[in-house]
């Protein structure tokens, strides 16, 4: 389920650049682009799943983990490298926590914001992985 990808890092002595071209470095268009920042310690983001959406989440600053979960397993990873990238394709419970303090999350996506892509109930995410299974 956890699909990770180290994007092109170029370091020297004065720093370091990463950079990550749709289609070539990622499996899809960059449709949308957005970050999460200012998180309050223990708090939790995510906590939904999409029926069509692809993203790649990265932690550009500081560090935060993942939980997935597909309807029959979890995983979690933690992220801390502003060049590797996680991969959330459909269907994927997802929930982001144990951000570090200024820890800034950038999220590349397929798609444009659509509420009706997602499912934020959990019972009726259950459901629909089931439904798709048979
Ligand atoms: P949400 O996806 O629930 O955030 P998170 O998964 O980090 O908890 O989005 C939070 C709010 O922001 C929600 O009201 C919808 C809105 N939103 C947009 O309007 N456009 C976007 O691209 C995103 C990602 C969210």
């Amino acid at each position: 389920m956890i699909s990770t990808k180290d994007f092109p890092k170029f370091s020297d002595s004065s720093g370091s650049l990463t950079f990550i071209e749709g289609e070539n470095h990622i499996p899809f268009t960059i449709s949308r682009v957005y970050y999460v920042y200012d998180v309050a310690e223990n708090a939790l983001r995510g906590h939904h799943a999409h029926k069509q959406l692809e993203q790649y989440l990265m932690c550009v600053h500081g560090s935060c983990s993942v939980w997935m979960d597909n309807g029959k397993s979890k995983e979690k990873i933690r992220l801390d490298s502003p060049s590797t990238g996680l991969y959330v394709g459909p269907s994927i419970w997802h929930v982001m926590e144990d951000f570090s303090p200024g820890a800034v999350l950038l999220v590349l996506a397929s798609a444009p914001y659509d509420e009706s892509d997602y499912i934020r109930d959990y019972e009726e995410f259950l459901r629909y992985v089931k439904e798709k299974d048979v």
